[in-house]
């Protein structure tokens, strides 16, 4: 190698070199001028994953917050976290520096969505994802879906009453299961339906497994699942095409969308954006379901109060005569309020992981890059300074609203919940039927939490449900459900 070639590889490597150099300086600065938050790492490499796994986690991050403050650090499953349980912390984190922590997930989670999912990514490819999902999930776009799910929620209640033994997160699990394929596909053939759910569900049963990729194993059955799953939809998204159908579905948008250079989404990207969404929607909202049935059960006031508010809109459509409507929806201030009251009670996603994409600093404490950050939504939700006495469930507290970023139910910022009116709507449809129509008695110990992973109710709530004399049979719902022919999309 001549002179000038090692001349001018040092040239082009200078700009590298000073850089290295400025970070190495800048972080050491950092490290001198900062400490990092109080807390403990625990043992090597493992840190305080028992701790935390053998106790109920709020216990475990209640304790830590009592002894450290809102900001502490300590390691999980390997990794060093620093965890936030202040509203500003969270926002800070979320929305104003958002730019600095990306979205984690381990990768056997990724791979088992689908890598192109939009809540792995950031940037131009998420911004150009999130805009197809939330335009399809707007109250203009779900209003449309109002009928389809009143149908779908009495068809579901109906299933259940008889007195038999139902386990009310399973049975809520299949109800938003439905309501998610709706939203993505509007009304798809019951043989597309079938085949969805039958694969979904070995998917969602192997997704928190250990991830051993070796037959027999649960890992492994997903894993050939979500295969499957792709062909699917492989086989929807080209009889649309042969069809020239242009809806304005989830679906559609993602079939239809195309950047500033004309490029459309591949099909594994649409893929793994609807099992993405799917994911997203359904053990979460049906989680919520169940614990508003759990506490409107434990409080026969409350419980009579809210079938007040629909008895008024159920004579007003002619003792269920007629489907409910969106506008109805609109206006049940007191069914809000319970729904708003027990997202915070049951803060489904207790906290949510970033990763700092660079050092960072925090009101004087280093977040090393490379560390998992993870706002408290649960510390947040219970913290008796915005929420007083938050163990108790009181709907009127939602009478005035909370104090700035103190209520994150579906989270903050760029990666907010696009779905969270949709949830909502299911929660109104269904509590609506449910106080009209049904009595039921929960079975078995009423108080524990189970963490599958989200918190649900002990066994998922089992309980048995009665229809109320003089309420309307099944044949006419099924009357009112055969009024939109299969093949008649309602978008
Ligand atoms: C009560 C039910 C629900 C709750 C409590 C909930 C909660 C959340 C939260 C907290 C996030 C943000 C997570 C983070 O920042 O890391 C989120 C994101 C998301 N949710 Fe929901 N969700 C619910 C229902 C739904 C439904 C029904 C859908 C779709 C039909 C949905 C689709 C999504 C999607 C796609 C994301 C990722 C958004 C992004 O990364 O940009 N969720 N949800």
């Amino acid at each position: 190698m001549e002179m000038g070639d090692i001349l001018l590889y040092l040239l082009l490597l200078l700009p590298a070199l000073l850089s290295y150099l400025f970070l190495r300086k800048h972080r050491r600065n950092l490290e001198q001028r900062l400490k990092l938050p109080p807390g403990s790492m625990g043992w090597p490499y493992m840190g305080e994953t028992l701790q935390l796994y053998s106790q109920d986690p709020n216990v475990f991050f209640a304790t830590k917050q009592k002894r450290y403050g809102e900001i502490f650090k300590t390691r999980i499953l390997g990794c060093p976290c620093v965890m936030l349980a202040s509203p500003e912390a969270a926002r800070f984190v979320l929305v104003t520096e958002a730019q600095l922590f990306k979205p984690t997930y381990p990768k056997s989670k990724e791979r088992m969505i689908g890598p192109s999912a939009l809540f792995f990514h950031q940037g131009d490819y998420h911004s150009r994802i999130r805009k197809l999902v939330q335009g399809s999930l707007t109250p203009e776009a779900i209003r449309k879906l109002v009928p389809d799910i009143d149908a779908l929620a009495i068809s579901t209640l109906e299933s259940w009453s008889g007195g038999h033994l139902v386990n009310t997160f399973q049975e809520m699990k299949k109800f938003s299961f439905h309501v998610g394929i709706l939203a993505i596909f509007g009304r798809l053939d019951a043989c597309y339906k079938e085949q969805l759910e039958k694969n979904y569900c070995i998917v969602d049963k192997g997704y928190n497994c250990f991830p051993i990729n070796i037959p027999g194993t649960a890992y492994h059955k997903a894993v050939m699942a979500r295969k499957r799953l792709g062909k699917i939809l492989s086989e929807i998204i080209c009889e649309r095409k042969s069809k020239q159908l242009v809806e304005k579905d989830l679906l559609g948008c993602l079939m239809n969308s195309q950047d500033e250079k004309a490029n459309v989404l591949t099909e594994d990207q649409i893929a793994d954006n609807i099992i993405g969404v799917l994911f997203a929607a359904q053990d979460t909202t049906a989680s919520v379901l169940t614990w508003i049935l759990k506490y409107l059960h434990d409080d026969p006031k409350l419980l009579e109060a809210v079938k007040a508010e629909h008895k008024a809109v159920y004579d007003s459509n002619g003792q269920g005569n007629q489907p409910l409507t969106w506008a109805q929806t609109r206006n049940m201030p007191l069914t809000n309020r319970v729904i708003l009251e027990s997202l915070r009670m049951a803060s489904i996603i207790s906290f949510t992981f970033r990763e700092a994409v660079a050092d960072v600093e925090y009101k004087g404490y280093l977040i090393p890059k490379g560390w998992k950050v993870m706002p408290l939504f649960r510390n947040i939700h219970h913290d008796p300074r915005f929420f007083p006495d938050p163990q108790k469930l009181d709907a009127s507290r939602f009478e005035v609203a909370p104090k700035p970023n103190t209520f994150m139910p579906f989270g903050n910022g760029v990666h907010a919940c696009p779905g969270n009116e949709l949830a909502k709507l299911e929660a109104y449809i269904v509590v609506h039927h449910l106080v009209t129509k049904f009595r039921w008695e929960v079975v078995g110990s009423q108080s524990g939490i189970q963490y599958s992973p989200f918190p649900v109710p002990q066994h998922g709530l089992p309980a048995k449900f009665w229809k109320e004399s003089g309420s309307q049979s099944q044949g006419d719902v099924q009357e009112r459900t055969e009024a939109f022919p299969k093949s008649e999309s309602p978008n």
